[in-house]
């Protein structure tokens, strides 16, 4: 398996690109499947979940060619609807997405349950309630989800709960229905926002993405587009988070402000300087930082995505804090980890209080998932002494070139392999 090693305490400098956003792609690539003309997608990052995603639908049969590093054109018109396999569902939560899509375009679909990161409970109920809302039966069956519809009509949905990913599959399992289809208490987060874009811009008829209230009317037929992604909120915030824990002066790149508002209001709170550009944002950290209390909660709120990454920077901030994660059963896996490093933190349920200490120290630690990686490199980078953090596969699964960009801003790190892959390292290789 491949690890990170990270001499802490360097100053950092220079500028950072953000790269396409993962929660955004891993939606805009399946939705194609909708598509009755070949689509160009632009700015799409290099991270595992996207290469999965176009192997599940090349094996499916779709035309995928990437006309450059960051562009691909997708032609799903031989795409045959045969199921999406455990093996590689399991590997990301995105999988899920197969099923509105395919429900959309073949009126049936056979989706392993998805995985992703270990948050805790993760149902599919409110996914399951918008498929039969939209006249959809489905059975679950040896770990697979099956859904068959005669035909879809548009309905009124209510999610019981504020969801992304069904919200994202309500919209795609609705936008070729026959009729209107209302999606209430539905989730507001950049990346919906894209996708309905994106979507509209093959002549979808989608209005309101981005507020609580979205109309879908359903179309006969969608044209190709050529459509780029947005760019990594997340991304964006863990390199805010960065140049936080790190003391440091740096450039962030190709980002949307507004989408960063939340986590910058956060870090200008504890002493943070951020100075606000089109395009860009420049993050100037240091030299302390007063504790504060963060409550994750749907767009525009803090995103839960950011609750690891900032955890870490509080772990060095004067006094006490507390971390409030609402979205998630268990997002502080990644505690133990820092504790490791000399955090001072308890953890209650939902609810972590953290004691600022002055600094960390150097372990070895693992990434126990995706945004826990990110917050071990963010700790490791503002550390006195060298942190080993294994396991990074599950953050190479959301950041491109994460080492690279760290090492083009002076940080002091290297990927360096190691003998034993654990059984999830493993999976991943051999599905990639
Ligand atoms: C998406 O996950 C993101 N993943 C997550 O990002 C992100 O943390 C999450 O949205 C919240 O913003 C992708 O976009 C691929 P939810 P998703 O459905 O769609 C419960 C990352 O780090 N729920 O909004 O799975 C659920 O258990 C990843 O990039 C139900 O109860 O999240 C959770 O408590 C991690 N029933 C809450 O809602 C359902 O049917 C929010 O989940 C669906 C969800």
């Amino acid at each position: 398996m491949e690890k990170y090693v990270i001499k802490g305490g360097k100053t950092l400098s220079g500028e950072v690109v953000i790269s396409g956003a993962k929660n955004a792609v891993a939606a805009i690539l399946p939705c194609t499947i909708l598509s009755d003309e070949p689509c160009i997608i632009e700015n799409i990052p290099n991270i595992s979940d996207v290469t999965i995603t176009l192997q599940i639908m090349s094996e499916m049969g779709a035309k995928i060619r990437m006309l450059n590093k960051t562009t691909v054109e997708i032609d799903t018109r031989p795409l045959q609807n045969i199921p999406v396999p455990y093996e590689k569902a399991k590997l990301m939560r995105a999988s899920s997405y197969f099923l509105g899509t395919l429900l959309g375009r073949f009126h049936s679909a056979h989706v392993s349950m998805p995985g992703g990161c270990n948050l805790g409970d993760r149902p599919i109920d409110q996914h399951l309630k918008c498929f039969s809302a939209l006249g959809a039966e489905y059975e679950i069956n040896g770990g697979m989800v099956n859904l068959h519809a005669d035909k879809l009509i548009g309905s009124q949905i209510f999610f019981d709960k504020n969801t992304v990913g069904a919200t994202i599959n309500g919209i795609m399992a609705a936008v070729k229905a026959d009729g209107l289809t209302i999606i209430e208490n539905a989730a507001k987060e950049p990346h919906v926002v894209d996708l309905a874009n994106c979507l509209n811009s093959m002549g979808a008829d989608i209005l309101g993405a981005g507020t609580d209230v979205i109309k879908i009317r359903g179309v006969k037929y969608l044209h190709g587009t050529t459509y780029s992604v947005i760019p990594d909120q997340i991304e964006a915030g863990t390199f805010m988070a960065v140049a936080a824990a790190a003391r440091s002066n740096i450039l962030i790149r190709n980002v949307i402000p507004k989408h960063l508002e939340p986590i910058t209001q956060k870090l200008v709170k504890i002493g943070v300087q951020v100075e606000q550009f089109d395009d860009a944002v420049r993050v100037i950290g240091g030299p302390e930082y007063v504790g504060t209390s963060v409550k994750t909660n749907p767009h525009p709120g803090f995103p839960t995505d950011m609750q690891p990454q900032m955890a870490a920077v509080l772990t060095c901030a004067k006094g006490a804090s507390m971390v409030t994660e609402s979205i998630f059963d268990n997002r502080f896996r990644y505690v133990d980890e820092l504790r490791r490093m000399g955090a001072n933190i308890s953890v209650e349920g939902r609810v972590a209080v953290i004691e600022g200490v002055e600094r960390l120290k150097g372990a070895p630690v693992k990434a126990t998932d995706l945004r826990a990686g990110a917050a071990l490199i963010v700790a490791a980078l503002g550390a006195e002494g060298v942190t080993e953090i294994y396991d990074i596969f599950h953050v190479e699964r959301g950041y491109e070139n994460m080492e690279v960009k760290l090492r083009n801003l002076g940080a002091d790190i290297q990927k360096v392999d190691e003998p034993d892959p654990t059984a999830e390292e493993k999976a991943l290789k051999k599905a990639l």
